[in-house]
């Protein structure tokens, strides 16, 4: 699998749609798979949602989105592509009707929803991936591009607004936003939502995930971005997606990227993250609440100081656990954490979360630190090979790293001076099928 596609809250459950290749585990043509969940916490895996229509000309279903049209029908939106046609230049943005529990889809008798045609001359490249969004009573989309064949330079957020309830007329309102970095190649999945009183975009531009806050005005359909940053600063997390819940809260879940082949699947998706902002106006990104129901019995210390030598933990017996760690760190500039295999067989894993310039040589990962922060809150998750990390919820990072020994333990450093971990706690975590 790869993006996540869709996510919707619907009729009491979360649902998320994947990109999803079903016939191998390495590459192919992409359907959309399926699964859902009352909790966020346990899920269901469902039979796929859209496959390709070959007797229509399409050879792959890309990434979308899911939403409820004017009449309150569920509707996918997405990129679709035909046979022995390159994406870079040739896509069209179709649409399907659900039924009430989004199992079974219909193609629109209205496809292609959009088509090139739409930009009167003006050549998009790798056009793809519709987000729908609402403000004011109008309804958007916006699609990812780029304006020079993907040289990188022009990638640009287009954006359109729908003419009809049904969502099937829709018009071309211009460049929402073009990446002011040359490097960005393209704007994949682009993801644009109001958070509070601020509207944010997230945008996959062949490298780590990017998210711009600022103002947006309907009317000229033109975003002015104040700030910007890096969603998650690992090497693995890719093609994020967000999910309004109905009390206003957002989601966001990410492709966990970069697993060596050769199991017969490949390809995950991150933890549910919750996106609010701190009290310092930055964004925050926090491990969604409801995934504490997985912890199991804790393993807790307190009061721990730390030095540069190290001072080492037990961790449960498990290779799928939490980890929370609050720290004070004094005279410290940052901290290492080291998972050290028990056998000796694997490895070790190391964290640094810093604000000095002098860095390890080659971590696993590595995580900025502001000077100013002197508390540092620490949860770490490690499914098997997957590894999440957030430091004071405001900066995360992911990694697909070989499999934690079920029987590491944890070592603590502290760097540029001595620190006190407050608390360390850590839980073995169930299985979320
Ligand atoms: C991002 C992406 C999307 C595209 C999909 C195809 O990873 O390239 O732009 O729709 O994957 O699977």
């Amino acid at each position: 699998m790869n993006d996540p596609n869709g996510p919707v809250y619907h009729r009491g459950r979360y649902h998320l749609f994947y990109q999803l290749h079903p016939f191998s585990d390495e590459g192919g043509p992409k359907y959309w798979g399926h699964v859902r969940s009352r909790d966020l916490v346990k899920w269901e895996p469902l039979p796929i949602a859209l496959a390709p229509s070959l007797d229509a000309g399409e050879a792959e279903v890309w990434s979308g989105c899911c939403t409820l049209n004017g009449r309150g029908k569920p509707m996918i939106f997405y990129t679709s592509i035909a046979p022995g046609k390159s994406a870079q230049t040739h896509a069209e943005q179709w649409a399907a009707t659900g039924d009430d529990d989004l199992l079974t889809w219909r193609k629109s008798p209205a496809n292609p929803v959009l088509s090139e045609t739409l930009h009167e001359g003006k050549k998009i490249y790798d056009w793809r991936d519709p987000f729908i969004f609402r403000d004011r009573n109008r309804t958007f989309m916006v699609t990812g591009g780029n304006l020079n064949e993907g040289k990188g330079g022009q990638a640009v957020v287009n954006i359109y607004e729908a003419q009809n309830p049904d969502l099937t007329q829709w018009k071309y309102r211009g460049v929402l936003f073009q990446i002011p970095d040359p490097r960005a190649g393209t704007a994949e999945c682009p993801n644009f939502f109001k958070l509070g009183d601020r509207w944010v975009l997230f945008v996959s531009p062949y490298g780590k995930v990017q998210y711009f806050v600022g103002d947006f005005d309907p009317d000229t359909c033109r975003f002015v971005p104040h700030t910007s940053g890096l969603l998650d600063f690992g090497p693995n997390f890719y093609a994020p997606n967000t999910m309004q819940v109905p009390d206003g809260r957002r989601l966001v879940w990410g492709w966990v990227n970069g697993f060596p082949g050769g199991h017969g699947w490949n390809g995950c998706l991150s933890l549910p993250r919750l996106l609010s902002w701190s009290r310092d106006g930055q964004l925050r990104q926090s491990p969604a609440p409801q995934l504490s129901k997985l912890r199991g019995k804790s393993i807790e210390w307190r009061n721990l100081r730390l030095e540069a030598g190290g001072r080492l933990v037990s961790l449960p017996k498990t290779n799928t656990l939490e980890i929370s760690a609050d720290i004070d760190l004094e005279y410290a500039e940052g901290l290492v954490l080291i998972f050290k295999s028990g056998s000796g067989n694997t490895r070790p894993i190391t964290i640094e979360v810093s604000s000095s310039e002098s860095r390890m040589k080659e971590p696993d990962l590595s995580l900025p630190l502001d000077k100013s922060e002197r508390n540092l809150r620490l949860r770490i998750f490690i499914d098997r090979s997957v590894l999440e990390v957030f430091a004071n919820e405001t900066v995360c990072a992911t990694k697909v790293i070989s499999p934690l020994d079920a029987n590491a333990m944890l070592e603590l450093q502290s760097r540029g001076g001595i620190a006190q971990a407050k608390r360390v706690q850590c839980w073995p975590m169930e299985t979320i099928w």
